[in-house]
């Protein structure tokens, strides 16, 4: 008798349940009021005395172990069914990643730098709080000069000498500081100017500013890169250039791009002239290369720099330039298709 209780206690430890059914087969084999381990207890009076005390502890074994792996199947099985209780069926299809959208900005700044980054520019960036040297000073805009007044400008608390720089060009001082020709880079970058804020302007932009300098660099070097970079960006290569004034670069020139009279948009986007200025530009000063550590004797170099905002509006169709800073999700969904 004794041996078959034995080897029930090794049937049990071998015990697994696959289901809650099973193992409730399993509790009224052994633990029932019908079961096993009662009809061994009914037993314990025809045992001989002598054999009384083995058999007891033998059966109070299997009782044991039929308790315990009932408890641990149970355990088991249990956190299996939490399992599918949280994550419901795991066959079922996942839910669609919603797709972000790129900024405008972002779009229009990525395209041109990737059409420059074609003709071998590449991409440096410099302090949006800047000091008046690298954003007047070594441009060849001291102290007092008249053309300070062109861009109207947040100093930094009372520290005159700390502003928000009122332009990327401040970038191309500090990469011809700090490195040598042959130097072909472009900058793009938030600038800030204390401007009346509507829908054609706003007290912060964005601006790219382009520099080549080498040897024996001229004018045409600087408009043929200029007609690369127009027919890539708006697939219009007719541009001209108008005599202007900047402190920074002589001769200096602005630069208008024939976008056309097609549409009744680009009769008013273009006061009925079918011209659109996109950036000014011109040959950097010698004072500004020397300024900045070039031998301006052995180098010439070309500069230019243009407004990402307002490209943003023309090629996106955007009414007002306030929308490109209130992070109004409505609006900015609609770029999910673009770049
Ligand atoms: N910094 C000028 C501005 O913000 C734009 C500019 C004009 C940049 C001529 C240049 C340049 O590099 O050569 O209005």
């Amino acid at each position: 008798m004794i041996d078959t209780i034995k080897k029930h206690i090794t049937e049990v430890e071998k015990f697994t349940a696959t289901n809650k059914e099973e193992l409730e087969s399993f509790r009224i084999k052994y633990l029932g009021k019908k079961g096993l381990l009662n009809d061994f207890f009914a037993e314990f009076k025809n045992v001989p005395n002598e054999q009384k005390k083995e058999f007891g502890q033998t059966i109070n074994q299997l009782k044991q172990a039929a308790n315990e792996k009932l408890n641990t199947l149970r355990d088991a099985l249990e956190s299996k069914s939490d399992e599918k209780g949280i994550y419901g069926d795991l066959t079922r299809p996942g839910e669609p990643i919603e797709l972000g959208a790129r900024h405008p900005i972002s779009i229009v700044k990525n395209q041109i730098i990737e059409i420059f980054s074609r003709i071998g520019f590449n991409v440096s960036e410099g302090p949006e709080i800047e000091d008046d040297w690298h954003n007047f000073t070594a441009l060849n805009l001291p102290e007092y000069h008249p053309a300070r007044d062109m861009q109207d400008t947040f100093f930094i608390q009372t520290d005159p000498d700390i502003l928000l720089r009122t332009h990327t060009s401040s970038v191309q001082v500090r990469y011809m500081e700090n490195n040598t020709p042959p130097i072909r880079t472009i900058s793009p970058g938030r600038v800030y100017r204390n401007e009346a804020i509507s829908a054609r302007s706003h007290c912060f932009f964005h601006q790219v500013e382009g520099l080549y300098i080498d040897k024996d660099v001229s004018f045409a070097d600087l408009k043929q890169t200029l007609q690369y970079f127009t027919t890539e960006l708006f697939g219009k290569s007719k541009i001209r250039l108008r005599p202007s004034y900047f402190p920074f670069t002589e001769p200096s020139a602005e630069v208008d791009v024939y976008w056309g009279l097609e549409t009744e948009t680009d009769y008013k986007m273009t006061k009925g002239t079918g011209w659109l200025e996109i950036m000014g530009c011109g040959m950097v000063d010698p004072n500004v290369l020397d300024n900045c550590g070039i031998d301006s004797k052995e180098y010439s170099g070309f500069a230019f720099g243009m407004g990402i905002d307002r490209i943003a509006l023309l090629l996106h169709q955007i009414s007002d330039i306030r929308l490109l800073s209130e992070n109004d999700v409505r609006f900015l969904e609609q770029f999910k298709s673009a770049l």
